[in-house]
């Protein structure tokens, strides 16, 4: 059983942007974290990166049936599309949330997110732990469906 965890526009350039607000480890680093942690629980891990709206929609058409439950940081499109949020909503498993940083402690543009009104989890200002913490909640979450 796979667990999607689906990456928007500019976290390709985790590293080298911004460290002091999205910290030092690469996406690749995070990649792996989310394998391990996901691997302890027993799942695998479809990890994706996109810098374009309609790769992302796509990609979660496509793991919208199939994978166990997603996990999501749609970055700046968080803040501005209402077409990943109605394809978030179209998803029969658990999604959760992730922000690098709080996004609630940062310029007021930030602050909504339109995938937070599909999402049964958020975490948000944890850093790459982030990701950790929410592949573990959607593999209980996706566990609690199975029974
Ligand atoms: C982000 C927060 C967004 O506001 C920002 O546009 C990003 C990254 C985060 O992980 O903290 O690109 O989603």
């Amino acid at each position: 059983t796979v667990i999607a965890v689906l990456n928007g526009p500019n976290l390709n350039l985790l590293g080298e942007r911004d460290p002091e607000v999205y910290g030092t480890a690469t996406l690749t680093e995070i990649e792996k974290l989310c394998l391990e942690t996901a691997d302890r629980l027993g799942f695998d891990v479809d990890f994706r990166q996109t810098n374009h709206e309609g790769v992302l929609i796509d990609a979660i058409h496509e793991v919208r049936r199939t994978a166990a439950g997603v996990v999501i940081n749609a970055a700046a499109l968080s803040h501005t599309s209402v077409s990943v949020r109605d394809a978030l909503a179209v998803v029969d498993g658990p999604v959760v949330e992730v922000h690098l940083s709080n996004i609630h402690r940062r310029e007021a543009f930030r602050h909504h997110s339109f995938v937070a009104e599909v999402a049964d989890g958020i975490v948000t200002g944890c850093g790459a732990r982030g990701y950790a913490m929410a592949v573990e909640h959607v593999a209980h979450l996706a566990a609690e469906e199975a029974t």
